[in-house]
């Protein structure tokens, strides 16, 4: 079948799977911090209707796939799903990202499900500023499952730390030092205007460049990793005595939306062709409905090609999606 190409030629073979919308922490730029509704159970896709998804997901040319939330480790028997959309012919590779409180308990088992790659989101090595940001006093946990994961055998574990101004600044060349130590890559993402309590402006995003400025001067020289997949969202850079990486993901600085390879499938069965999409594709309803794969097929088909040019963050004219980050899945 043809790829799922849009009108700006982008092909998209990348899909973000929500597994749920729940979270066990509150990260302020993410949820507000009391009376969060999560979507009721029967809303949920179960394991059934997302492989099927995905087989057809495959079939139009998906390859990639990523395991979001919420917080998917409260998904129960998430190994048994990655590792049945694992043996689907045509998916070559398949990540989780997790906030990592349950981590320690649940890496042997991902692992033993055939997962290898994993994020893990943890925006500070501070146990205090960790309960500032999440609302929670879980930071202990995080790192265990940190260690855990590593010992476990994980081929690749990413740090995602949320850059926000006026914030994480103190947190910024830590997390950098930590990485270099412990052979983990962090991921720096300019804080996006995705939070439940629309308190995001453009002054409170921490810009890749002040990072990279702080970085360099305090550890030492960064050279951009050549030969980079054009189409990944990070920037990805590497210390120049050879010790280490980092990433950024400059959405608002450097917005990478033409080379966006990515699709969406919420956990309550929606399908969005961009993280800041405003409308969505009802998937659920075809599902449960008796509808043909073809019909879903199609469906899909139909919102890639109505794809947007991108999220115009920095124009008058952005919209925030309807939806907060919990519940479109990162
Ligand atoms: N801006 C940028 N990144 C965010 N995340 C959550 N909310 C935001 C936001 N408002 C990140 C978390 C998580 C990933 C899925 O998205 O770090 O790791
Ligand atoms: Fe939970 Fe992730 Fe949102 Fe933080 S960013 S509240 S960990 S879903």
């Amino acid at each position: 079948m043809k790829p799922l190409i849009d009108t700006f030629d982008r092909v998209h073979d990348n899909l973000r799977i929500s597994v749920t919308d729940r979270c066990n922490i509150r990260c302020f730029y993410c949820m507000p911090e009391e009376g969060v509704k999560f979507q009721p159970r029967e809303e949920i896709l179960n394991f059934e209707e997302i492989e099927r998804f995905v087989r057809i997901a495959v079939t139009l040319g998906v390859r990639k796939l990523r395991l979001t939330g919420g917080e998917p480790l409260l998904r129960k028997g998430l190994a048994k799903l990655v590792q049945r959309l694992g043996a689907i012919e045509g998916i070559q590779d398949m990540a989780l990202t997790t906030n990592g409180v349950l981590l320690a308990e649940q890496a042997q088992t991902l692992y033993d499900a055939g997962l290898r790659r994993l994020n893990v989101h943890l925006d500070t090595l501070d146990r205090e500023r960790f309960q500032l940001i999440t609302r929670r006093d879980d930071f202990d946990r995080v790192m265990r499952g940190i260690d855990e994961a590593q010992r476990v055998g994980f081929t690749t574990v990413k740090i995602n730390a949320v850059a926000v101004k006026n914030l994480v600044e103190p947190d910024i060349v830590p997390l950098a030092r930590f990485g270099r130590e412990r052979g983990i890559e962090i991921r720096y993402i300019e804080f996006m205007p995705l939070d439940a309590q629309g308190i995001w402006d453009h002054g409170k995003v921490l810009l890749t460049d002040e990072m990279l400025g702080m970085l360099t001067r305090e550890i030492g020289p960064l050279n951009v990793i050549q030969d980079q997949d054009p189409r990944a969202p990070a920037t990805e850079f590497e210390f120049a005595d050879g010790k280490g990486r980092v990433g950024f993901i400059a959405s608002v600085s450097k917005p990478f939306c033409l080379n966006c390879n990515r699709i969406r499938l919420t956990a309550d069965g929606h399908f969005r062709y961009c993280l800041f999409a405003v409308e969505e594709t009802d998937i659920r309803t075809l599902l449960r409905d008796g509808s043909p794969d073809e019909a879903i097929a199609e469906a899909v088909r139909a919102s890639v090609k109505s794809k947007w040019i991108g999220h115009q963050i920095n124009t008058a004219k952005f919209v925030p999606p309807p939806r907060p980050m919990y519940s479109i899945g990162g």
